[in-house]
């Protein structure tokens, strides 16, 4: 395996790197602002390849902000290698999932992020937004890079296969495959309207974890995927209560 850099907006790159074997592809991303900030740490196993790859970027002594969407050990495995290779770095995540997570976890304290609190990285400026339990994990949040209108939005798309680094091609229809083989997502009555509000951002660019960076029409794609989402709750309730009685107010109009 080896690990391929991308710019995919000014001055943030994707580093990517792709497994045959699980037929999964994991991106990082690096906004090389004043104050570095990589999104998503990457499995432990990956560090010495994604370690490398940022080292390409900057001096890694430079990074001053550890990010991910969620706890999980693709996001966030390698938090604590990373807080030992960058001594002025911190992670910074959700509020909650700092209290219930990486307080414990992390070798040195978090910085909590309220949501909608944005870092400024000198040069690039990325606000967090809070979107739990979507797609999966109580602390899941996002973050939009916002002089590029860059949305990293994780696991959101994603794909099994390789892609290329940059498409503008439908990333919806490989996304439900997926998830109706994998069933990585919640699905909970928030779950669509969480997508939908993340459309009406109206993002250039979405960055992936797992699969391409698009630079399509990004809302439509997400109002899609919400969409998409809203049938397949639908569809879990039937099969889980059968077909809804419509309550009485519905019956009188
Ligand atoms: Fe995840
Ligand atoms: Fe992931």
């Amino acid at each position: 395996m080896d690990t391929q850099l991308t710019e995919i907006a000014p001055d943030i790159y994707r580093l990517s790197t792709y497994s045959s074997d699980a037929r999964l592809m994991w991106n990082q991303f690096l906004i090389n602002g004043e104050e570095p900030l990589l999104f998503h740490t990457g499995l432990r196993s990956l560090f010495p390849l994604v370690s490398a790859a940022v080292a390409r970027l900057i001096a890694i002594e430079r990074l001053r902000w550890i990010t991910f969407g969620h706890v999980e050990a693709d996001e966030c495995g390698s938090m604590n290698s990373w807080l030992a290779a960058a001594p002025h770095a911190q992670v910074a995540h959700g509020t909650m999932g700092c209290l219930v997570q990486v307080n414990d976890l992390a070798d040195r304290p978090p910085r909590p992020l309220g949501d909608g609190e944005v870092l400024d990285l000198g040069g690039r400026r990325v606000r967090r937004i809070e979107t739990p339990h979507v797609p999966h994990g109580w602390d899941a949040g996002l973050f939009l890079e916002e002089t590029t209108g860059t949305l990293l939005c994780g696991d959101l798309f994603t794909a099994f296969g390789d892609s290329p680094a940059l498409t503008q091609n439908d990333i919806v229809g490989p996304a439900l495959k997926t998830e109706d083989a994998a069933r990585a997502t919640c699905l909970t009555p928030a779950t669509a309207p969480t997508m939908r509000a993340l459309a009406d951002l109206q993002p250039a660019t979405l960055g992936l974890m797992h699969g391409p960076a698009f630079t399509g029409d990004c809302a439509q794609a997400l109002r899609d995927l919400s969409a998409a989402y809203d049938q397949r709750l639908d569809a879990e309730g039937i099969q889980l209560n059968g077909p809804r009685t419509p309550s009485t107010s519905e019956l009188r109009k």
